[in-house]
């Protein structure tokens, strides 16, 4: 009778701790799903017991519109690799990242998603869309976030902001990607948007007095002093210089990604183009699971750099310096596929 009661008191205390379970999780359940309702995304990608992430989608796709894309992605990646392999075997140089080296890799924790960002290669809207996926539901439209807020560094996080273990674990576990251009018409952008607006002149104030000052005989005091209308031709005079080699890296808006995002290191798992920039962004947002409540804005550009006017540009230098920039761009042709554009006149 006695070893009954014991068994009873302690089969209501099972009872009792099961009901406080039980609420406990249906609290977590309600919170759960307030959670999803204010942030569609973190439901869609990361946060779900047992879902899979971006990563693992991309290299074993569940939805069979995604395999298609799959076997172009791996062809891209196998040309880095090759392209990686060749120059390794030609080049001496050897180097080891250091933290350093990360500034340009975004994080999104939520997603498991790394994304290297390129100057001049639809950057702005890639972090906008970078601060609405780790915005946890701040923001729903890419394009409500003003261009300059997007590139307030203290909104994004960096690769370089964590430890080495959890860099490594970050760069082994995540979905890493970036976006390349055609090395030259990335090139012109730069210089148009930096040098012949009116408006931005912390560049004319920071290169091209430099600029004038060094390549130009015979400058008029204005334009030593102002730096607000290097031509093309002076551009690329800078850049080819030994001289400005050793200055330091190159500003980033002219930077090799090779340089900027170090694909012969770290192993990017996509490889977006611009030229088929919103299929390839939108695949990404796919991959992630956030392709039906997000989509990555569309361009419509009316003065983006085209390859027509890149040959314009390329026309107006010499032939040893057209040589010369296809010299510095030369890994970034060949990593990504770019073939060697027919207005240069390279023998
Ligand atoms: C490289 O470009 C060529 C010509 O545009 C194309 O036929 C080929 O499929 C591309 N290869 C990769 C890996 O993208
Ligand atoms: C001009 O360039 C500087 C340096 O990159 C940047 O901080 C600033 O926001 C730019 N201004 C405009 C109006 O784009
Ligand atoms: C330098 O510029 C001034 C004014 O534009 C001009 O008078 C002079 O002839 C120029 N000298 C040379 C060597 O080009
Ligand atoms: C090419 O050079 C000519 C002569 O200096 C100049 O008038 C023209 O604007 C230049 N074209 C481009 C696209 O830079």
């Amino acid at each position: 009778m006695k070893q009954t009661l014991a068994e009873l008191m302690r089969m209501s205390r099972i009872c009792r701790m099961v009901f406080a379970t039980c609420l406990g999780s249906f609290i977590l359940v309600i919170f759960y799903f307030q959670i999803m309702r204010r942030n569609p995304f973190v439901v869609d990608g990361c946060c779900r017991k047992g879902s899979r992430n971006a990563l693992q989608e991309l290299y074993n796709p569940t939805q069979p519109e995604l395999s298609g894309a799959a076997v172009l992605h791996q062809a891209r990646r196998d040309q880095v690799v090759d392209a990686c392999r060749v120059y390794s075997a030609s080049s001496r140089k050897r180097r080891v990242l250091t933290p350093g080296d990360l500034k340009h890799l975004v994080v999104d924790e939520d997603h498991e998603l790394i994304y290297c960002y390129v100057p001049k290669v639809a950057c702005t809207n890639w972090k906008r869309v970078m601060m609405v996926l780790t915005g946890r539901g701040k923001y729903s439209d890419p394009m409500e976030i003003p261009s300059n807020e997007a590139h307030v560094p203290s909104n994004l996080k960096t690769l370089n902001q964590y430890s080495i273990a959890e860099i490594n674990h970050r760069l082994k576990n995540y979905l890493k990607f970036l976006f390349v251009r055609e090395p030259f018409e990335r090139l012109v952008s730069a210089y148009r948007n930096k040098f012949t607006l009116k408006y931005n002149s912390s560049f004319h104030k920071r290169f091209g007095t430099r600029i004038v000052r060094r390549y130009r005989k015979n400058a008029t005091q204005e334009a030593l002093l102002n730096g607000a209308d290097v031509k093309f031709k002076e551009f690329a005079e800078y850049l080819v210089d030994p001289a400005t080699q050793r200055d330091g890296p190159l500003n980033e808006h002219w930077q090799t990604v090779y340089q900027l995002c170090h694909p012969c290191h770290i192993h990017y798992d996509m490889v977006g183009k611009y030229e088929t920039l919103e299929e390839d962004a939108n695949y990404v947002l796919r991959l992630v699971g956030v392709g039906d409540s997000l989509r990555f804005p569309s361009y419509a550009k009316s003065t983006r750099t085209t390859d027509a006017m890149t040959a314009q540009f390329f026309s107006n230098i010499s032939t040893q310096q057209q040589v010369q920039l296809y010299q510095l761009y030369k890994l970034d042709f060949l990593m990504f596929n770019y073939s060697i554009p027919s207005y240069l006149r390279l023998d």
